[in-house]
């Protein structure tokens, strides 16, 4: 009984002393000049444990015998008092002051104080210390100065409104993009000096498509000839399970160019085809009246499928999909300025629409998409080819590349990458500190950006420059194209998901094999991972998105609602001028850097296994006298010389890559987002890579084009070539 006892005492006070321990905390600061500078008194309170005795007493009366012999029938009352002694916990508040550093001070010395700032580390803005408002106040006011948004050539696309040399100074000044701005300066110098010298030493007419492959193994192998340099300049066909389109046989396969609007330099195109009330994709009604109504399109489909069937049945049955390009109806042709031999006649430019079918597999097979026909322009009175035309067809899926090439890099990524993105990475600068978590984050999904779009535009777009010489838009089409795209560009362009879903695109019984699809949502579900712990880590409720007027400016700058005197200068339509929850801003990081990273390598990098090789994708096509109209021949592609600009703007764009997607973990400033970071990145390689690579396996021994672009090891984070 004693000794049980005893252990409840102990353990009670054992319990105390713990409870003091953790209850401590700050209630308030008050500065305590006497004990130093820049010292406070914090007020604290403690909670103990005191243990209280209680005492209760009861009376007990009895009647007894009295014990005197003499009358033992005698009766006695007897009391007895017995006092009981509890003892209980109870919780007691201390209040006392302890003397430290006020707050924005460190290094604390009885007597003296504190003399020390604290140092002002990563954090949003109302999460700063005092005194770093001012110096985040005025790193952005710098910034401010040097970076605006304005416009180009009077085009409708704000850009950054910095001098050229300027920007170059400060991008080589910079550690974090130095290295950047040197590879990309000697790659574009070495390949305009391939292109320039490769006329010199090859005088002879191209006749063959073999002289073709010459091209593109001369500007391929000279990418990677100086070892220093090697490691930037890696190409997944060369190290990947990769179906080369390199030959004269692979690249006239309809299955190859079929699969290339699946897993190709532009996977953006497709759409299905829909009747009635269904808003996903292309309705047939107004396809209908693009369509030449002379052709047989039952008989095609027919055919296609293997099978008697209407087109509009096929529609029905969720069967028929379009690749057509309305933002090139009517688009000028400028006059050939890299061919002179009057006996070459070269194609104006056009706007064609293609049609393909999916075919059941056989025996429970998954589905193909096979073409059905393609329709050289847009008008109703247009010619249209089928697989069955011979050279014809040929001709046509020429014709119809031709377009499709100029329109992914205007369009898909020119504009809505390159320009898309260009008033967010100003912003970043102008609105963000170098402190604040997002800038932490975004600067490596913007390095590069502003340099390659000030010396890359001018060298797409401008009077006899590459643009230009390529293709018969010339340099006119192609702004003509930007312009247009731009009217109706919004935010929801960079939606990965919802425009799959508004495309028609996400019926996997249909469209079995869709690697850009795929393989891109893997990769946009890592990024969306990533950015909700990195926004929840530093965003603790919806209203420290509110409060944060750094993000909030940098909203309402880039939205064409903003408001005040830089509100609005971004003019993106759709995009919010005010961010509103922690759910929203996520969403917001989510696509800026799936836009940066996989989805500019999507429609960037695989121009140099496809859109390197002249036959493969032609930027324009020739009548020649010495061809009949009906026959295809090598004579129809381009010049030789034409063919090495191809090849070396190919290179220019697609080779060069100086990182990988989210491998910056360990650089980041603070603990907290390094963390993060560094926990997806292993994710991203441990378990992602290896699906993803497994996809590509099974891909390559199936038959299929492989996919290897949106495999973690060959996205970079940013938007530099
Ligand atoms: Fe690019």
């Amino acid at each position: 009984m004693n000794f049980t006892l005893l252990s409840t005492a102990f353990s009670i006070f054992l319990l105390s002393v713990c409870l003091v321990l953790v209850r401590t905390s700050d209630v308030k600061s008050k500065p305590a000049p006497e004990k130093g500078q820049n010292v406070c008194a914090y007020q604290r309170v403690k909670t103990q444990l005191v243990l209280r005795r209680n005492a209760t007493s009861t009376r007990n009366l009895k009647i007894v015998d009295c014990g005197i012999p003499s009358f033992p029938k005698l009766k006695c009352k007897e009391e007895r008092n017995e006092t009981k002694i509890y003892w209980y916990p109870v919780r007691e508040f201390i209040h006392y002051n302890i003397f430290d550093c006020c707050p924005g001070w460190i290094g604390y010395k009885p007597k003296v104080g504190c003399k020390e700032r604290v140092p002002c580390g990563v954090a949003i803005p109302q999460k700063a210390p005092l005194h770093c408002h001012e110096s985040r106040g005025k790193d952005l006011t710098k910034h401010r100065g040097i970076y605006k948004l304005g416009h180009v050539n009077n085009l409708p696309f704000p850009m950054s409104d910095i001098n050229a040399y300027l920007l170059i100074n400060l991008t080589l000044a910079d550690p974090f993009t130095e290295t950047w701005m040197k590879l990309y300066g000697y790659m574009l110098k070495k390949n305009l000096a391939l292109i320039q010298s490769f006329p010199k030493t090859n005088t002879k007419e191209f006749t063959k498509i073999f002289d073709y492959e010459g091209v593109y193994h001369f500007f391929i192998k000279q990418q990677q000839n100086e070892e220093m340099v090697r490691p930037f300049f890696r190409f997944p066909s060369q190290e990947e399970p990769f179906k080369s389109v390199i030959n004269n046989i692979t690249w006239r396969e309809d299955r190859v160019f079929t699969e290339q609007r699946l897993a190709g330099l532009n996977p953006m195109s497709l759409m299905k085809v829909t009747s009635g009330q269904d808003s996903v994709g292309v309705k047939w009604s107004d396809l209908k009246s693009r369509l030449n109504q002379n052709y047989d399109w039952d008989a095609a489909v027919t055919r296609s499928l293997g099978k008697n069937i209407l087109l509009e049945e096929a529609i029905a049955d969720g069967s028929i999909f379009v690749a057509q390009y309305p933002v090139f109806d009517n688009l000028v042709t400028v006059p050939d300025i890299t061919e002179h031999r009057p006996t070459r006649k070269m194609w104006p430019a056009m706007s064609p629409i293609a049609l393909f079918v999916s075919r059941p597999g056989k025996s429970g097979a998954p589905a193909q998409l096979r073409p059905v026909a393609i329709q050289l322009d847009y008008t109703p009175d247009s010619q249209v080819y089928s697989p069955e035309d011979g050279d014809l067809w040929a001709l046509a899926k020429e014709s119809f590349q031709v377009t499709d090439f100029a329109y992914v890099e205007m369009v898909e990524h020119l504009l809505k990458t390159h320009l898309m993105m260009e008033p967010f990475c100003v912003c970043v600068l102008r609105h963000l500190s170098k402190l604040h978590p997002l800038h932490q984050l975004l600067k490596y999904h913007c390095r590069g950006l502003l340099p390659t779009n000030k010396v890359g535009f001018p060298k797409l777009v401008d009077d006899k420059a590459y643009m230009h010489q390529l293709f018969a838009i010339g340099n006119i089409g192609a702004v003509t194209l930007l312009v247009r795209a731009y009217q109706t560009l919004t935010w929801a362009d960079t939606d990965f998901r919802a425009k799959n879903k508004a495309r028609g695109i996400d019926d996997r019984s249909k469209l079995p094999y869709f690697p850009y699809r795929d393989d891109g949502e893997v990769i946009y579900q890592a990024t969306e991972d990533l950015v909700n712990d990195y926004v929840n880590f530093y965003y603790a409720a919806d209203n420290d998105v509110l409060e944060d007027h750094e993000i909030q400016g940098f909203a309402n700058e880039v939205s064409s609602d903003g408001l005040g005197s830089n509100g609005g200068q971004g003019k993106l339509r759709g995009f919010p001028a005010s961010i509103t929850s922690k759910a929203m801003l996520a969403d917001i990081v989510t696509r800026l850097i799936w836009t940066s990273s996989a989805q500019h390598t999507a429609v960037n990098y695989p121009i140099t296994a496809y859109g390197a090789f002249t036959p493969n994708m032609p930027t324009k096509m020739y009548d020649d006298d010495r061809v009949a109209p009906e026959v295809f021949n090598p004579f129809r592609l381009p010049n030789g010389f034409v063919s090495a600009v191809q090849a070396g703007v190919a290179m220019s764009l697609g080779s060069l890559r100086i990182d990988r997607l989210f491998d910056y973990g360990a650089r980041l400033m603070e603990q907290g987002g390094r963390v993060i970071v560094l926990k997806h990145y292993n994710r991203l390689h441990s378990k992602v890579k290896p699906l993803l690579d497994n996809r590509n396996k099974q891909r390559f021994q199936e038959g299929y084009l492989t996919y290897p672009y949106l495999s973690p090891a060959w996205i970079p984070n940013s938007i530099c070539t």
